[in-house]
């Protein structure tokens, strides 16, 4: 189908404050002068292979597969990247636009941390300074990433206003941008945000499902049937998901954050507990209270703590194309500590949420059955506080 400009169906759009608008169409414009060049590309290229370390292995997960009784299931390891998380595929393309367009200066927001150490590293690597903002609550329980960004040379700065998660974060990154509009470049994390943010930041993932899809090839001379990625803002999930759109027989299923449940209110499930709304810029589904006011949200995972999502999985929703599902925060736990025990990878939090709905589908799919898991990130950030449930996992017992 086709989208109005900036938009996936009704949602998405550009719904900025006067002064951001002309930095918007500026970045529109430099992304498409510079991107599609064979001179970016080659560069781009350069780094991803030989600094960020791609093409990331696709791994077929035995034991976990023995051990689910049903689909066979590989697993896309962004968790093996420089830096730990798929983030830096985005980081790397926006730094080098940043570059070309002559700003000296990065800004970020971050939820979990992965992102703002994706930029400072770009930053360093680009020689351009960097500030990042992070909720307090966030880097109270992601602490090594507010290490990491430091020794990396970042500014740090702790937001706390409202729920101190990356809402507020986000909202203070765009404040800082329209302060010091011309000189900085605001790296924006997921696939959210006002066009042409959601556009670019897929783009710069892509290669995640670009390389997915020719490996699953080689590894068993098919597509798979069924992908499977956490969503937060939603870049990971798209990264994997979009060259395979096309693929009707290629299920897709993206898990949000269910938290403690729905019913309790605390989580961050938009497609099951939220409705349409506006947010920092874009259209999408959104969790709010009935008078409209924006919900606060829990999850244990900080990168999925975001009452909105990309407004490409909103579309890729009504249109059900895409399949959108939550993990609980206990399942989420239950599965970082199955993969870690099964098959010596210990997954970020957010990546786990995606592991524990295939931990509870594998075994209604036959074993003819493939699914392909995007593994987004490592947990060395969440040690801390799986920490907390050493001794209490009830799968952690069993193996
Ligand atoms: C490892 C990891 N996976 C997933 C996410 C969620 O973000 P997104 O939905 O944009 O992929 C984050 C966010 O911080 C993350 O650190």
């Amino acid at each position: 189908m086709a989208h109005k400009p900036g938009y996936f169906g009704e949602y998405g759009g550009c719904f900025a404050p006067e002064t951001l608008m002309e930095p918007l169409a500026a970045l529109e414009k430099a992304y498409h002068q510079h991107v599609s060049t064979t001179a970016f590309q080659c560069e781009l290229t350069g780094y991803l292979k030989h600094y960020v370390g791609r093409p990331t292995p696709l791994y077929f997960a035995k034991r976990l597969t023995e051990q689910l009784h049903g689909a066979q299931i590989y697993l896309k390891r962004e968790d093996l990247i420089h830096t730990g998380a798929h983030k830096i595929n985005n980081t790397m393309g926006q730094g080098l636009l940043a570059k070309r367009m002559g700003k000296t200066r990065l800004i970020a927001e971050t939820g979990a941390g992965q992102h703002g150490v994706a930029t400072a590293t770009v930053a360093s690597l680009l020689g351009l300074s960097c500030v990042v903002y992070m909720g307090a609550v966030d880097m109270a329980r992601q602490p090594l990433n507010v290490i990491r960004m430091r020794i990396l040379g970042a500014d740090v700065r702790c937001v706390t206003a409202g729920s101190q998660t990356l809402k507020e974060a986000t909202s203070e990154a765009m404040r800082d941008w329209v302060s010091q509009v011309d000189e900085s470049y605001y790296v924006l994390g997921s696939a959210l945000g006002p066009h042409p943010y959601p556009m670019i930041v897929r783009q710069f993932q892509r290669v995640i499902g670009v390389e997915a899809r020719v490996q699953i090839k080689e590894a068993i001379g098919r597509l798979p049937n069924e992908l499977v990625a956490c969503v937060g803002g939603g870049s990971n999930a798209i990264g994997l998901f979009h060259p395979f759109l096309e693929d009707e027989n290629v299920r897709m299923t993206g898990v949000e954050a269910g938290g403690k449940g729905i019913v309790s209110g605390l989580h961050a499930a938009r497609f099951a507990g939220g409705r349409k709304g506006v947010l920092q810029g874009t259209k999408s589904y959104l969790l709010q209270d009935a008078h409209g006011q924006v919900a606060e949200t829990h999850s244990i995972s900080a990168g999925l703590d975001y009452p909105s999502v990309g407004p490409e999985h909103a579309y890729l929703h009504d249109i059900k194309r895409v399949n959108y599902t939550y993990a609980l925060d206990k399942e989420a736990i239950d599965a970082a500590f199955l993969l870690s025990r099964l098959e010596g990878i210990l997954p970020a939090l957010e990546s786990a949420h995606a592991l524990a709905y295939v931990i509870k589908t594998a075994g209604q799919l036959s074993q003819d059955d493939i699914m392909l898991v995007g593994l987004s990130g490592r947990g060395d950030k969440d040690v801390e506080t799986l920490s907390h449930f050493l001794g209490e996992s009830d799968v952690a017992d069993t193996i």
